[in-house]
């Protein structure tokens, strides 16, 4: 598999305040990487060292198998960037501001361009300072998502969109995606990240704390059951793997730990299972552990 990205112990510094300790992941080519994490946790600050805005302080970050420092400017043909805060110059129309960044990415391609100002409804010819933030969020976006990148690089992208918007990016992203181009997707919006990203990496107080495809980290997870048996179903409570039982009339609920849902599930059918219901974790679930703890 190719990589696209490639961060290994990545440190970084302000003053005394140690804002990335150690974070490593990958982006493959034809991958979307969701990268989540409470504010503050360094996830802007890791974006900006790939971007080349910032120097690290330690740790390897490569894009295209190139120095993310070093080799910026090559690296920068080949890649689309959208900050949550997209700044504009105010006096030029939005549509003249797109061309302005198509041009200085070699042309991007002029259909689509078109399409997605009238995809995400955009007035192109509104001069920028009377853009709403929605509004000069969308330039970014269309100027982003026209340009024929290999690898697109989103930090909050959709923030301040209305969610009919914000299903748009949605849907222009997972068409990037069928092309095989790379995706790099920080968000908080998590039930974006769970319907486009293949894999994620958790960012907590600057280290990575979790990381990988979705299915494999529910796999570390539990799931919420809910169980009505034959039997006396509180017998459930003494099973290995089973946490928060809760009883109301003979409907159980519970949540199970994965590993363990062999043994959950043989129990159960020794009672004689009436009614079974298995609901995955959400990412929303699996991000709130590491908030919580
Ligand atoms: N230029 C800077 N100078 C000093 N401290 C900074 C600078 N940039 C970021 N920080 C600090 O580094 C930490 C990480 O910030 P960063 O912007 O990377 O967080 P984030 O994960 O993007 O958060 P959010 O979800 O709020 O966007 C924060 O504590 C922030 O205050
Ligand atoms: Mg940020």
């Amino acid at each position: 598999m190719t990589e696209i990205v490639t961060i290994q112990g990545l440190q970084k510094k302000f003053g005394k305040f140690q804002a990335l300790r150690d974070v490593s992941f990958t982006v493959n080519a034809g991958e979307v990487v969701g990268f989540i994490g409470p504010n503050g946790a360094g996830k802007s600050t890791a974006i900006r060292i790939l971007l080349g805005i910032m120097k690290r302080d330690a740790g390897q970050a490569q894009i295209f198998g190139k120095d993310v420092w070093k080799d910026s400017l090559e690296i920068h043909k080949r890649i689309s960037y959208v900050p949550g805060d997209v700044t504009l110059w105010g006096n030029l129309t939005g549509g003249e501001i797109i061309d302005l960044f198509l041009k200085l990415h070699g042309g991007g391609n002029k259909k689509k361009r078109d399409y997605l100002i009238k995809r995400f409804e955009l007035d192109p010819k509104k001069k920028a300072k009377g853009y709403s933030k929605g509004n000069r969020q969308k330039v970014g976006l269309i100027a982003a998502l026209s340009a024929d990148s290999d690898l697109y690089i989103f930090d909050e992208p959709t923030s301040g969109l209305d969610p009919l918007m914000e299903a748009i990016f949605q849907e222009e992203v997972e068409k990037i995606k069928e092309t095989g181009k790379s995706i790099l997707l920080s968000s908080h919006i998590l039930s974006e990240v769970e319907r486009l990203a293949d894999k994620v990496a958790i960012i907590r107080q600057g280290e990575i704390v979790e990381s990988g495809s979705l299915d494999d980290l529910r796999h570390l997870t539990r799931s919420a059951i809910t169980l009505v048996t034959e039997g006396d179903v509180a017998e459930m409570t003494n099973v290995n793997g089973v946490f928060d039982f809760e009883q109301k009339e003979d409907q159980a609920t519970f949540s199970a730990d994965n590993k363990h849902l062999d043994e959950i599930l043989m129990a159960a059918s020794k009672l004689g299972v009436k009614k079974f219901e298995s609901v995955p974790p959400t990412l929303e679930d699996l991000f709130m552990r590491h908030y919580e703890s």
